[in-house]
């Protein structure tokens, strides 16, 4: 497994082609997914095991992705804290009662991952078994700032408006909730780790929303702690979208591995992100709906601009959109590996 190309390209060690998975492998796009999710809701799913372990192989059967990820979802852990939610259809996640006040940050639980989300755990034992070495397991948990935006908006958001707020106006509490959920999020990712995941991801998807001042003040120090307790036991991806303007700080946070959107060139990000990293992009995903030459040249414009430097992980700027054909999800795995086999 330590040989797979996907933890080689983490380490930056050589690999014979360009290792490939996407994020939202699993999902929507995919008929079989679709047919399990009108029998289960989403939640069914992320809360029985051997669902969680189907949908995760799902990509697995069909598509030459390097790895697989745990099928789950980044909110999880914010139920076990006191803050109950569901998945309302086109609409996404909804918090029933949000933070809206220091109170309610003092109100909330702590919780043992080991306990509350054993089902997680339990999920990554079983699809461990069932890969049986094919392809590592990612597992993830999200950072500090995208879980607290998600507690305090309630459900998704265009500008931020309540996190800021909380964060300028009540510095001291937004750092207590910060740490707290630096604290679980950290704990939580060592229990998968200890569960058998081969890798984690971090993912802090809106963050791009705050300056780089704002970043060092408000975010960093919380994200900096998950990676330094998760230290050097499996590698690990730090994960944003809108990041151009601070991938110095990012990195500065954490992570083996930095994952960039499609916002920016792949080259210029790996200079601003530093030659001792690995990194992981970074097409953007509505390209995967067609046509696909399109989707072609600009993977082939990333696979040059990256130049065959150990070290790169393909992947999608951001998760595959429910639309997107699954065949063209299958040809752009294949294309990877062969237009880089080409370019070694
Ligand atoms: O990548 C994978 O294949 C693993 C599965 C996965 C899910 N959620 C399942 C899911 C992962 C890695 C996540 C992470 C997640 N969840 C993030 C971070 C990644 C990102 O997209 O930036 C966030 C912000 C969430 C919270 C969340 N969950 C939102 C905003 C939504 C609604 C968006 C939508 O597409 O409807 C979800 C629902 C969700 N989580 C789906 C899936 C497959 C949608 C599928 C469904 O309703 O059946």
């Amino acid at each position: 497994m330590a040989t797979s190309r996907f933890l080689r390209a983490c380490r930056r060690e050589p690999v014979d082609v360009t290792p490939v998975w996407f994020m939202r492998q699993a999902g929507r796009y995919m008929a079989e997914y679709r047919a399990l999710r009108e029998r289960h809701s989403l939640l069914d799913i992320c809360r029985a095991p051997d669902l969680a372990t189907e949908v995760t192989l799902q990509p697995v059967h069909r598509i030459e992705v390097d790895a697989a990820i745990l099928f789950s979802d980044l909110l999880l852990p914010l139920e076990p804290m006191g803050l109950p939610f569901d998945f309302i259809k086109g609409e996404g996640p909804q918090i029933e009662s949000p933070i809206t006040s220091p109170a309610d940050i003092e109100r909330l639980k702590t919780f043992e991952p080991r306990e509350a989300l054993g089902h997680v755990l339990d999920a990554i034992g079983m699809i461990q078994r069932e890969l049986a070495g094919r392809v590592p397991l990612i597992g993830f948990a999200g950072a500090p700032f995208t879980l607290a935006s998600y507690a305090i908006e309630g459900g998704h958001s265009n500008n931020f408006a309540r996190t800021k707020a909380l964060m300028y106006g009540h510095p001291g509490a937004w750092h207590r909730l910060a740490d707290q959920l630096a604290a679980l999020v950290a704990d939580y990712l060592v229990a998968q780790i200890e569960a058998g995941v081969d890798a984690v991801q971090v993912f802090d998807s809106w963050v791009g929303v705050l300056s780089p001042a704002d970043y060092r003040e408000f975010a960093l120090p919380h994200t900096r702690r998950i990676f330094d307790t998760i230290g050097g036991r499996v590698p690990t991806i730090h994960f944003g979208t809108g990041t151009a303007a601070i991938l110095h700080e990012l990195r500065e946070a954490g992570g083996d591995v930095i994952g960039v959107d499609w916002r920016i060139p792949i080259d210029t990000a790996w200079e601003r992100i530093g030659a001792d990293r690995a990194v992981q992009g970074n097409l953007d995903p509505t390209l995967l709906l067609g046509p696909t030459d399109r989707m072609f040249t600009q993977t082939d414009d990333i696979l040059q601009r990256v130049g065959g430097r150990a070290g790169h992980i393909f992947n999608l700027g951001h998760g595959i959109l429910p639309s997107t054909p699954v065949e063209h999800v299958q040809m752009l795995a294949q294309y990877v590996h062969s237009a880089s086999r080409r370019m070694r």
